[in-house]
């Protein structure tokens, strides 16, 4: 609750319950008026022509109404007062403690089991899928079983979740091994631990792949935290970690007519230095060239990256099997295939991260 309000010349500061208070600058708050004139509440968009606002306005009056859950503010500019509630001041906090990452599960091979297994009809509900949604955002992967094996399919869990994301290999795919295209992803071999995309400035989120066909010997999918990893280095060799959040890594996939390139850290980090995003992916790197002492701390790193993710005890294995569909966050999660001999068919989509994240907020993920 709101318990006490004291006007400054620039500024409001608003003290709430628990001896916290925060300062809150007189533009901000105008700018943030959430009444008719200024907001259109059925859009969530702002009415307000901020440009046009006196950078120094004043308060005219301020006070706390209904025992502190309101608070009302007189502007010069506007007839009638404007309210603002606690909790949108208290979610506004500059310094807000988040808690978001220690609801992740951080995990290594032995630390995975069952729980990543939920059933296709489990999902349908709308309990189900906000259980399944949370798994997915908690363990970064799940497998989801006894799906019917075709396109449709994969296309009805990517519209629960957001839309298909249309790429350079279409929207929904299905593929098998196939010599004559210029991706790793269409071999037999050994395909190692990797995000996609790493030559997109917006990587695709989720990745949807679903074993449609298999008759073969191999060809298990792996999965690494790419969270674990950067535990063990940062823990390890602090400076390593700090590189690996720094430098920029740039990524292009040449062929099929494009030529794609972007770069970001491997260990993407927002303000709060928390890892937004782990991206790698040795297959798409793209030539570059440091001075010689950064060249050696930088293939020092990728080293120690690389040899974790290929490490068994960061490695999730498992083969798919007809009707399993295998569903993992590519901004968390490595994902590789073991080498196989046979058939083995495959059907996939992309969804976009931005989607994935407005699923999980609506249903109260975050
Ligand atoms: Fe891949």
């Amino acid at each position: 609750m709101i318990t006490k309000i004291d006007i400054l010349p620039d500024d409001l500061q608003v003290h709430f319950s628990g001896e916290n208070s925060e300062i809150f600058p007189n533009i901000w708050l105008r700018d943030h008026a959430k009444d008719e004139q200024n907001w259109d509440k059925r859009s969530s968009q702002r009415k307000t022509f901020t440009a046009s606002l006196d950078l120094n306005l004043k308060i005219k009056n301020a006070e706390i109404l209904e025992n502190g859950k309101y608070l009302s503010i007189a502007w010069p500019d506007l007839e009638k007062p404007v309210q603002y509630s606690f909790e949108f001041l208290i979610n506004n906090k500059i310094d807000k403690k988040r808690e978001t990452k220690s609801k992740l599960k951080i995990w290594g091979s032995n630390e995975i089991h069952q729980e990543i297994f939920v059933d296709y009809n489990s999902i349908l509900s709308n309990d189900g899928f906000k259980n399944f949604l949370k798994s997915l955002h908690t363990y970064g992967f799940l497998v989801i079983k006894n799906c019917e094996t075709n396109l449709k399919c994969v296309e009805k869990i990517a519209n629960k979740i957001g839309y298909v994301r249309n790429s350079i290999f279409g929207g929904l795919w299905s593929f098998e091994s196939d010599e004559n295209k210029a991706d790793s992803a269409y071999t037999q071999e050994e395909l190692r631990p990797h995000t996609d995309s790493t030559y997109s400035n917006d990587a695709p989120g989720l990745q949807l792949l679903l074993c449609c066909d298999y008759d073969a010997k191999g060809g298990d999918s792996i999965m690494v935290d790419g969270l674990k990893i950067a535990k063990t280095i940062k823990k390890e060799d602090p400076q390593m970690y700090d590189l690996l959040t720094k430098i920029n890594v740039k990524g292009n996939y040449i062929g099929d007519g494009v030529f794609l390139e972007a770069e970001r850290p491997i260990f993407k980090l927002n303000k709060n230095k928390e890892i937004t995003q782990v991206s790698f992916n040795n297959y798409d790197r793209a030539p570059f060239r440091f001075e010689k002492d950064l060249t050696l701390k930088f293939y020092e790193a990728i080293k120690k990256f690389d040899l974790l993710a290929n490490n068994k005890d960061y490695q999730w294995r498992h083969i798919l099997k007809p009707g399993e569909l295998l569903i993992f966050n590519n901004w968390r999660i490595l994902h590789g295939r073991g080498s196989f001999s046979g058939v083995r068919k495959m059907s996939g989509c992309y969804i976009n991260k931005e989607d994935f994240d407005s699923s999980c907020k609506m249903n109260g993920i975050n």
